[in-house]
């Protein structure tokens, strides 16, 4: 997985400073339908189920639990907001996002387990995404804008050093600084969302599951990322 095309060699950094800063208000799309898509997997599993369990913990966290209620996105486009002067406040998706997401809630749709593989892509694909592009890609656009790099290095590392935040406030979930978000989330929330998933369909899939629809569910996901951030990088 970790040799895919829009992980090791994304397209949007050889784009434009305009073309990027585009990608990151359209990338914001997948965060705003992450908890939507979750949910439509979760519908295929019975409540007291691990998978069941696990994607209504995940879909907790990215609502707000452990961030004094704010949702991850919210916290994100704030950021890009204060730090970078994007405005992602209500994003249209243009036509690759929007066909992109539209395939992935049919995927869900399919059955029970080509929806588990989407949703384990879509774990296992978040703490690589978030550091090898979006973390990146958000400081190459200060960058080109001419402000200064909003994320630490240190804070786009699965093992890297770096304290994480002790939220108590709304308040100051609103005002984190993007080096935190991107922390939380490489080191915290997208580990724990992976791993724990990751158990749970293993035990799912030795039960009752289908191996093999599985692992088309985990392909398509990332088949459509690869075709959407080309898509993006070229816009
Ligand atoms: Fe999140
Ligand atoms: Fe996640």
């Amino acid at each position: 997985m970790l040799n895919r095309r829009f992980l090791i060699a994304n397209p949007v950094f050889t784009a434009t400073g305009e073309t990027v800063g585009e990608a990151l208000r359209q990338y914001c799309r997948l965060p705003e339908v992450i908890v939507s898509l979750l949910l439509a997997a979760h519908a295929h599993f019975p409540r007291r189920s691990g998978v069941a369990k696990e994607l209504a913990r995940n879909v907790g966290q990215e609502s707000g639990l452990g961030t004094a209620g704010i949702p991850h996105v919210e916290i994100l486009k704030l950021g890009l907001s204060r730090d970078l002067g994007i405005n992602a406040s209500a994003v249209e998706g243009n036509e690759a996002t929007e066909a992109f997401i539209a395939a992935l809630r049919e995927g869900m749709s399919r059955n029970a387990s080509f929806a588990l593989g989407q949703a384990f892509a879509l774990e296992a694909s978040a703490v690589p995404e978030l550091s090898q592009v979006v973390g990146p890609a958000i400081n190459a656009y200060a960058r080109f804008v001419g402000r200064p790099e909003p994320i630490a290095a240190e804070a786009l590392r699965e093992d890297g050093i770096y304290p994480l935040p002790k939220l108590r406030s709304k308040a100051q979930a609103r005002a984190m600084p993007m080096s935190d978000w991107f922390a939380l989330h490489v080191k915290d929330f997208e580990v724990g969302h992976r791993d724990l998933l990751r158990v749970h369909a293993k035990m799912f899939l030795q039960r009752n599951g289908d191996v093999e629809e599985f692992q088309s569910g985990f392909n398509n996901v990332l088949d459509l990322m690869d075709t959407w951030w080309l898509a993006l990088a070229q816009a």
